[in-house]
């Protein structure tokens, strides 16, 4: 398997300078982009996005992202495909491979299927989300905008609450972060924070209120209820009222302390409309910065 930047299937893969690099490349092109400059880097190249499972801010912001890096795009989605005949994900990639992309994108429902495809192909394989696993572009793009509000992050205290079980985001930030310097508090219901999650190197809470105590930050995951066979708590009123970012708890953090949520949102249930379209709210900041370290990311991997 090529490794980071051959390929970027985790934060695992990557070491501080890695991210210091991303970072720094991301706000190269946030800059380049304000002022209307284009970037040729990838011109020539197409750039390939497989979505086995759906999105809308991951795949549009790889697809603004190569296009601004000169690059042509070609958007193969599950649905209509040859899927439904029995195709495997390893022939689908390697046709798409064969096709002659210079990088693929993947997101799939299940751990390990962008791995699984980098060892096959030619292309530079980037991981869009796999499973419950990793999400490394997002934490990339949380930790660039993090760094804009808060600065330096060494030290800061940012606070990860939800459903933590289920998210790959959860996990390829508490790694990027804990690279960066920050100390992580995961914070959930126990159904959703299982113990082995300390083990990233994060405190776990289970009493919000407790955790939210000195935040820098605060980001707030989705409950993912498609990925639940079975009740994981009593109802979505008591989990709001226990787990959710409302405007009494949103009011005892610090002025500055952003939110942050990758989205999607349940609005209502994890957060409330006020605070996500409030004045602390970072989240359509973190979809803007999605472009910009897209687009780092892809020239580091296939340029
Ligand atoms: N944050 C995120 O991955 O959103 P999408 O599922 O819309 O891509």
């Amino acid at each position: 398997v090529k490794r980071f930047p051959g390929d970027l299937l985790g934060i695992g893969s990557l070491q501080r300078a890695d991210v210091e690099r991303l970072l720094a490349r991301a706000a190269d092109h946030k800059k380049a982009l304000a002022e209307g400059r284009r970037s040729t880097t990838l011109a020539g190249a197409v750039v390939g996005t497989l979505f086995f499972e759906d999105s809308t801010r991951t795949r549009s912001s790889f697809d603004f992202a190569a296009r601004a890096l000169g690059a042509d795009v070609f958007s193969w989605s599950a649905s209509g495909s040859s899927l439904s005949k029995g195709e495997s994900l390893l022939d689908t990639a390697r046709n798409i491979d064969a096709l002659g992309v210079r990088a693929m994108v993947i997101r799939h429902s299940s751990t390990g299927a962008p791995h699984l495809v980098a060892r096959h192909v030619r292309a530079a394989v980037v991981n869009a989300g796999d499973g419950t696993n990793e999400h490394p572009s997002q934490a990339l793009l949380d930790a660039f905008t993090l760094v804009q509000r808060l600065g330096d992050l060494s030290g800061k205290r940012i606070v990860i609450a939800g459903d933590i079980v289920h998210s790959r985001v959860a996990r390829s930030n508490a790694r990027c972060l804990s690279l960066l310097g920050a100390q992580v508090v995961f914070c959930g219901p126990p159904t959703l924070l299982p113990p082995g999650m300390a083990a990233l190197g994060c405190q776990v809470s289970y009493d919000f209120d407790q955790a939210l105590e000195g935040a820098d930050a605060v980001m707030m995951l989705r409950v993912q209820l498609e990925r639940m066979n079975q009740a994981m708590f009593p109802s979505a009123r008591e989990y709001a009222r226990l787990f959710g970012l409302n405007p009494a708890r949103a009011a005892r953090l610090a002025p500055q302390v952003p939110v942050l949520h990758p989205g999607p949102m349940n609005r209502g249930v994890e957060i409330t409309s006020e605070v996500a379209d409030g004045p602390r709210s970072a989240i359509l900041q973190q979809v803007e910065n999605g472009v910009p370290m897209r687009m780092a990311i892809l020239e580091a991997c296939a340029a």
